[in-house]
């Protein structure tokens, strides 16, 4: 019997509902091809439906996600509702309910995809954020003291527990090892390739100054990097790390770090990448339901006109087949997207020489 996945699609708001047609385009294609079927069901959560229903995420509507075997969704924000509200309301609720422990952002730099760093192609940008996802600034924790006053005090508190680290941590190991099981990482030299070493995993922190936090996130990396040996690790700080991903980024493979500078960090790392239009991700729980979102928002100006860049939503369909275990899929879809690219002008929304649905259409036939 064909397997059969069901999945929950959140289109969301502004450019998310064309990108997301794209991706369910293209995920046809591939179902139709190997041998499986997607049974979608679609949800209008997003602001739109706040505007109209004031309605953000309730516990209900998490509570029927779970029957999910992934969620896809678009991009979640509305430039008529205060900032805050749907981003707390709608998606980090979904990450935090849904223990979506891991934000997994693959950094490529694929052929024809231009990158503003200078001298650096596909062999150069090629490696992995393991972003924490659902801890430290993001928790919510502080408070105001004395409010509107002039001896105002805000507090924001970057919250982790051993467990949140350590689960994180693991995840990144077990990660990176899997990723060169059968190929060792381009990255090492003969003499680390004849010592037994298949890969490196980074961790990137600021232990010079956040030393409570990221004391505790290197005393774990450090206990946990016993466990594997054939995985060189490293350090770098947040503010060093942004000097290496611009001037050196075929130096990491791996990067795992808390959830605000994976935030920053994998902004930075978009663009190196070629931009917004070409950075998927995956808001993973491997224990339970995960949603895969590209990392970009939801470009409100350029809505409904059929110009923005669906790429970054069709790799991020490509994550969820492989973390649904359709391997063999999920890589025709990359070969596809890689041949693809090399008919489109440019990587910018409105630049592409192709409208929207044109690249979507290639995709899913190049399948
Ligand atoms: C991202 C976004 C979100 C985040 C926002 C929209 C809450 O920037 O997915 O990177 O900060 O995680
Ligand atoms: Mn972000």
């Amino acid at each position: 019997m064909s397997k059969n996945y069901k999945i929950a699609v959140i289109p969301g708001d502004g450019t998310g509902p064309e990108v997301i047609r794209e991706g369910l385009k293209v995920l046809d294609a591939a179902s139709r091809k190997y041998g499986f079927t997607l049974e979608y069901n679609k949800y209008n959560y997003g602001g739109q439906r706040y505007i109209e229903t004031g309605k953000v995420l309730g516990d209900r509507d998490v509570e029927g996600l779970k029957k999910y075997d992934a969620i896809y969704l678009g991009g979640i924000g509305h430039p008529d509702v205060k900032p805050g509200i749907l981003e707390k309301g709608i998606l980090l609720k979904l990450r935090f309910d849904l223990d979506q422990y891991i934000n997994l952002r693959p950094v490529k730099l694929y052929d024809n995809v231009k990158t503003p760093i200078k001298n650096v192609g596909p062999e150069e940008v090629d490696f992995t954020v393991i972003r924490e996802n659902t801890g430290g600034l993001y928790t919510g924790v502080g408070e105001f003291k004395d409010k509107g006053t002039e001896n105002e005090v805000a507090v924001q508190s970057m919250v982790y527990s051993r467990r949140q680290v350590e689960r994180c941590v693991r995840f990144a190991f077990e990660y990176i090892e899997n990723l060169h099981k059968e190929k060792p990482w381009k990255g090492l030299t003969e003499k680390e390739k004849e010592d037994g070493y298949i890969g490196k995993l980074t961790l990137c922190g600021k232990t010079n100054v956040l030393t409570y936090a990221y004391d505790l996130w290197e005393r774990v990396f450090n206990e946990v990097a016993r466990e594997y040996d054939n995985i060189i690790t490293d350090y770098s700080h947040v503010d060093a790390i942004s000097i290496y991903m611009v001037e050196n980024p075929k130096i990491f493979d791996g990067i795992v770090t808390g959830n605000m500078f994976g935030d920053i960090i994998t902004d930075l790392a978009a663009v190196i990448q070629g931009g917004m239009g070409v950075a998927p991700s995956g808001n993973l729980n491997p224990e339970g339901v995960s949603m895969f979102e590209p990392v970009h928002g939801t470009a409100p100006a350029f809505a409904r006109k059929g110009v923005i860049n669906p790429v970054a939503a069709i790799l991020t369909a490509q994550m969820m087949l492989n973390q649904l275990g359709q391997i063999e899929a999920a890589s025709a879809i990359e070969s596809s997207v890689k041949s693809t690219l090399k008919k489109m002008k440019s990587m910018e929304v409105g630049k592409m020489g192709l409208a929207t649905s044109e690249v979507g259409d290639l995709i899913a036939k190049g399948i």
